[in-house]
This record gives C-alpha cells, sequence and structure tokens, in this order.
C-alpha cells in the first residue's frame, strides 16, 4: 500500500479507458518524475464500503503479483473524495483494440500471447492462489516493446483451501463471450483451469477474429459454453493456415468438463512451445530464438 499522504500532486493529463466502475488515466507522478495510469472510482460507488474494499482489493492483488506481465499497482488512495489506484502506465493498447484494426492476429504472435499470460498466471495461481475471473481481449494489452501485460483484476478470486464447499454465488462473473463454464454454473472455486478456459477463448478470437459462439446474445452464449453438444466450430474454418497443434492446444485448453481440462499453467506453457516447434519444422528451419517480446504492426 502507498505510504503517500497527499497525493493531490498527481497531474491527471487525459483519459484512456472506462468501465463500468471506473475511469483509467494516463498522469504525471512528480514524486516518481514518471509518467503513470491512474484508476479512478466512479462517485457513484465512492460510498459504498463494499465497493470501496474490492477496489483496494485490487490495487493489493496487483502489487502483490510481481511479474513483468502483469501490469504493476504502486499504490491505493483516497485523494479529493476519490478512491484511486496508481500504477504502471502501459504505452501501448489492448488486443481489443487491435482486433479493430487487424482482422486476426498470426499463429506464431497469439502463442507468445499465450506464453506470457500463462507465465504471469502461473505466478498468480501457485504463488497467490490468484485467479484473474476475466481474461478477454480488453485486458490484455502490449506495450510498445511488445511485452504483453495483463490488467483488471477488479473481479479476482482468491482460492481458499480450507473452503471445501462454497456456496452458490448469486450472479455470474465474467465476460459472457469468454466465461468458462463453471463460473458460469457457480457452484464450484473457481481455480485456474477456469483462467485456462477463458485465455483459449480469448486466443481463439484472436487467432481467428471471431468468438467461440458468434452471433448470439450473452444468454445464449453462456448456454453454449455450458452445453456439451455445442462445440465451437473448428479455428481453421476461419483461418486454414493455423497448425494442427495450434488447433489442439485450444481444444485442450477448451473442454467443457473441467477435469479433463488441460489443468496447470505450466502444462499449457509445454504445449505452446510444443506447437512453436512444429511450426518451426514445417516452416522455420533457420529460425534460432524465439523473441521474447511482439512485433505486431497496429495497421
Ligand atoms: N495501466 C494502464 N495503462 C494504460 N492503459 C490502461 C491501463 N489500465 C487500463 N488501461 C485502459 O483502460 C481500460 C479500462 O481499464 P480496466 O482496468 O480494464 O478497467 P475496467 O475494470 O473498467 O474494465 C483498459 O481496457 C485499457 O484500455
Ligand atoms: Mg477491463
Amino acid at each position: 500500500m502507498g505510504g503517500r499522504v497527499n497525493g493531490s500532486a498527481i497531474q491527471l493529463i487525459e483519459q484512456i479507458g472506462a468501465g463500468g466502475m471506473s475511469t483509467v488515466w494516463k498522469a504525471f507522478d512528480p514524486s516518481r518524475n514518471k509518467i503513470i495510469a491512474v484508476k479512478i472510482l466512479a462517485d457513484q460507488y465512492s460510498s459504498n464500503g463494499r465497493d470501496i474494499e474490492s477496489f483496494r482489493q485490487e490495487e493489493r492483488v496487483m502489487e502483490e503479483i510481481d511479474s513483468p506481465w502483469i501490469v504493476k499497482a504502486y499504490a491505493f488512495e483516497h485523494v479529493g473524495n476519490k478512491w484511486r489506484i496508481l500504477m504502471e502506465y502501459v504505452d501501448g493498447y489492448t488486443f481489443s483494440d487491435l482486433l479493430q484494426r487487424k482482422q486476426h492476429i498470426k499463429e506464431s504472435d497469439c502463442l507468445l500471447i499465450c506464453e506470457s499470460v500463462a507465465a504471469a498466471l502461473d505466478l498468480a495461481w501457485n504463488d497467490h492462489g490468484i485467479v484473474h475471473c476475466d481474461i478477454k481481449p480488453e485486458n490484455i494489452m502490449i506495450n510498445s516493446d511488445g511485452v504483453v501485460k495483463l490488467t483488471d483484476l477488479g473481479i479476482f478470486h482468491r482460492y481458499d483451501h480450507s473452503e471445501s464447499k462454497m456456496e452458490i454465488s448469486e450472479h455470474v462473473t465474467g465476460t459472457p463471450a469468454y466465461i468458462s463454464p463453471e463460473q458460469i454454473y457457480g457452484d464450484v472455486q473457481p481455480d485456474c483451469r477456469a483462467d485456462i478456459y477463458s485465455l483459449a477463448a480469448t486466443v481463439y478470437h484472436l487467432a481467428t477474429g471471431r468468438t467461440l459462439f458468434p452471433g448470439l446474445d450473452n444468454d445464449a452464449t453462456m448456454r453454449a459454453h455450458c452445453d456439451r453438444a455445442s462445440q465451437a466450430r473448428d479455428p481453421r474454418c476461419y483461418r486454414p493456415s493455423l497448425s494442427e497443434g495450434f488447433c489442439q492446444l485450444l481444444e485442450a485448453m477448451l473442454v467443457k468438463d473441467r477435469d479433463q481440462r488441460i489443468s496447470s499453467w505450466k502444462d499449457v506453457y509445454e504445449m505452446c512451445l510444443e506447437v512453436e516447434k512444429g511450426m518451426r519444422f514445417k516452416y522455420r528451419d533457420n529460425a534460432s530464438q524465439y523473441p521474447s517480446s511482439l512485433k505486431i504492426s497496429s495497421h
């Protein structure tokens, strides 16, 4: 938690994002002498103790997890009647922005995104018991150096080992196009497998330009996630050049029954490397090493 007493010296420059409960600003922080991002809780939530507490938790967890692929939070403040999170500024854009400019993202870049998020969430899960619960293109950014940065831990779940039985949640949390079946059912504690499913739903969208179940409303989409009979189309229907290995990776991550799903981030990461190797044998005999950052042009 930040120790700043008077945070008012921070200069807001421009609004760069907005969600249901907050706005995000680019700002200059004189005490750190750098550009930062400031997420401000909207006024209508600023008097509700529970909303403030969950906003505080969001900051705490982003400060706790120290990964190059997760946006770092610096402090939580109450200044001028506003609650705000100070965090690392990502000089770049979200993959949702990118999808609006490009039809799809090529397989090798999708694999790097998958590897970066897997590495970030491996640390979050194994060291902190954290499930992100809202993995989607809007919440994954890429900075100007091509480094993938996961953001928005607004609805994270911290796994409680002592909690053998969980109460059925009152409402679904997550985003319909990417949510895992178990989050929709809400009858078990989500664990890393929920994020594995959502990451695959995200990567499917990035690689094909389509969501898993295009053309359905929210309720029908969620029924499709749960219903064994409704499987997403083979990604090669949209992009025939995708490799067999890549499609198998997505399939393994998208199994509806989490007990049958690929079940650890290490396995996901390893499988990404295997798929890359396959690509290398096929198309990239001369490629030596893979970059740790992406070279995606935004046009
Ligand atoms: N650290 C950051 N640096 C730059 N832009 C950011 C940062 N965090 C968020 N944004 C932008 O603001 C948007 C909303 O932020 P997010 O944390 O996802 O809020 P919400 O909880 O409202 O979805 C993001 O999709 C992104 O465009
Ligand atoms: Mg968001």
